[in-house]
C-alpha cells in the first residue's frame, strides 16, 4: 500500500470522527484519496468558482450538486480503485530539485502541437456523457475551452454532436474514437469528424471491452431516480450514432482491434492519428513505426485495466522510446500545477485533465470548467516560478530527484 494512503488511513483511524463514521463512509473516503481529502476540506462547499482554492473544492461542490449515480460515474475507477488512486499518488512521490536565482518575472507556458501554438499545455480530455453532469454538457465545456484557449478532445459517446461542439468551441476539436466492431460505423464516425474539420483522430486503445467499475455501480445503488436522459436506449441518446443502426453493432468496444486496425485507420483518413492508452516502451516505439502522429500515455483515469501502475510511472519509458519523434501527452491523476510541471519535466509535451473539469462542469457549468482551467494554469505558472523554469523548454529531468 503506498505510504500516502497508509498515512491517510492512519489519520482516519486516529481521528475522533472515525468512530462516528460508518464503514461505507470510511471506504468511500479511502477510495477517494486522490488528494488531500482531509475532514476540514470536505466541511466547506464552495458556492462559486472564485472561492475555490484547489480543484478538489470543485469536486466537493460537484458531489453536492449531482445525483449519486452521476457523481459516482465521474469518480469511479475499477475494482477497488487502485489504479485510479495510484495515478495521483505517484505524483506526490516525485520530488523537485528547484533552481534558484533565475529571472522568472515572465513565465511562458505556451507550446506547439501539430503546427498550432497553444498558450497552455493543458488539454481537455475526452469524457463521455457530459449532459449527465450539467444540462449544457459538452457545449459548456467547449465554451470554456474557447474562452480559456484550450485544446478540447471530444468523446465518441458525447451527448452533443461534433458539429455543435465545434461551433461552440469556435474551431475544430480533436475527435476521440471508440472503434465499434463494425467498420462501416467507424467510417461514419470518421466522416463526421472530418466534416467538422477535426485535425486529429484519437483512437482509444485501452478499452478492448467494458471494464469492471464497481465503485460507480455502488454509487448508483444509492440513487433511486429514474434517469431516462442518460440511461434508456443508450445509443439513441448519443448523437454521434444518429441514423446508425446499432442493433447488431456489438457495442462501442472492439476486442479484435490490433495494429492492423491502426494501419486501416491510418489509410482511411488524412487526420492525424493519436493513440490514447499506450503505457509501454515497445508499444510506443511500434506506434511511431506504424506512422502514428502522437501518443497519449493513459489508463483511462484508472477506468480500464487495474494495473496499479500510475501513468506518470509509465511516462519515462514511453518518452524514452519515442525519443522526440512524435508528441507525447499524458493524463491521469493530474490535480495540481506541480503535477503538470512534473509530467512536462519527465518529457511529456502536454497533459490532459479529465475529472477536474467534470467537477467544475457538474458544480457550475461553463463557469466551473473555466474556473478549473484557470486554477490549474495559475498553479502551473506559480510552480514554474518556484522551480526556476520560466518556459516549458526549461522543464527537464534535471529538476526531478532520481530521474
Ligand atoms: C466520466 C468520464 C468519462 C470518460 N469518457 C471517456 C471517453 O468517452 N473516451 C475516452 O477515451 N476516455 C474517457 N475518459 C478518460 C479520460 O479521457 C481521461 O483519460 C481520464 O479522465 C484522465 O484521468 P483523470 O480523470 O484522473 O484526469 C473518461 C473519464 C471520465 C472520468
Amino acid at each position: 500500500m503506498p505510504h500516502h494512503r497508509r498515512a491517510f488511513l492512519r489519520f482516519l483511524a486516529a481521528s475522533p470522527v472515525a468512530s462516528t463514521l460508518a464503514l461505507p463512509e470510511l471506504l468511500r473516503a479511502a477510495q477517494e484519496a486522490d488528494g488531500r481529502t482531509a475532514a476540514g476540506q470536505e466541511a466547506y462547499v464552495i458556492r462559486s468558482p472564485a472561492e475555490a482554492l484547489d480543484v478538489f473544492e470543485f469536486r466537493e461542490a460537484a458531489r453536492a450538486s449531482l445525483p449519486p449515480a452521476h457523481f459516482g460515474y465521474i469518480q469511479t475507477g475499477v475494482e477497488n480503485g487502485l489504479t485510479f488512486r495510484r495515478n495521483h499518488e505517484a505524483y506526490d512521490e516525485i520530488e523537485l530539485r528547484v533552481r534558484r536565482l533565475v529571472d522568472v518575472s515572465r513565465v511562458d507556458t505556451s507550446l506547439e502541437l501539430f503546427g498550432r501554438r497553444w498558450d497552455s499545455p493543458i488539454i481537455v480530455a475526452p469524457c463521455g456523457s457530459q449532459r449527465a453532469f450539467h444540462e449544457d454538457g459538452e457545449l459548456a465545456t467547449a465554451r470554456a475551452a474557447k474562452s480559456q484557449g484550450h485544446l478540447q478532445v471530444l468523446s465518441t459517446v458525447t451527448t452533443t454532436s461534433v458539429e455543435d461542439v465545434t461551433e461552440a468551441r469556435g474551431e475544430p476539436v480533436w475527435y476521440q474514437l471508440y472503434p465499434t466492431p463494425m467498420w462501416s460505423i467507424t467510417e461514419r464516425l470518421i466522416e463526421r469528424a472530418e466534416g467538422a474539420g477535426s485535425p486529429a483522430l484519437v483512437l482509444t486503445v485501452d478499452s478492448p471491452t467494458g471494464s469492471d467499475r464497481d465503485p460507480g455501480e455502488r454509487a448508483a445503488r444509492a440513487d433511486e431516480r429514474d434517469c431516462v436522459r442518460c440511461h434508456a436506449v443508450p445509443f439513441e441518446r448519443k448523437p454521434m450514432f444518429d441514423g446508425v443502426d446499432m442493433t447488431d453493432a456489438g457495442g462501442i468496444f472492439n476486442p479484435a482491434m490490433d495494429w492492423a486496425y491502426v494501419r486501416r485507420l491510418r489509410d482511411a483518413t488524412d487526420m492525424k492519428i493519436v493513440l490514447k492508452g499506450i503505457v509501454r516502451s515497445d508499444d510506443a516505439d511500434r506506434a511511431v513505426v506504424e506512422g502514428v502522429d502522437a501518443i497519449v500515455v493513459s489508463n483511462h483515469g484508472g477506468r480500464s485495466e487495474e494495473s496499479g501502475r500510475a501513468t506518470v510511472e509509465s511516462l519515462p519509458e514511453v518518452v524514452d522510446a519515442v525519443g522526440g519523434r512524435i508528441p507525447v501527452i499524458v493524463d491521469g491523476g493530474i490535480r495540481h500545477g506541480n503535477d503538470i510541471l512534473k509530467a512536462l519535466a519527465i518529457g511529456a509535451d502536454a497533459v490532459q485533465i479529465g475529472r477536474p473539469y467534470l467537477w467544475g462542469l457538474g458544480a457550475f457549468g461553463q463557469a466551473g470548467v473555466e474556473g478549473v482551467l484557470q486554477m490549474l494554469r495559475g498553479e502551473l505558472a506559480l510552480a514554474m516560478k518556484f522551480a526556476g523554469a520560466p518556459t516549458i523548454a526549461d522543464l527537464d529531468r534535471d529538476l526531478l530527484v532520481g530521474f
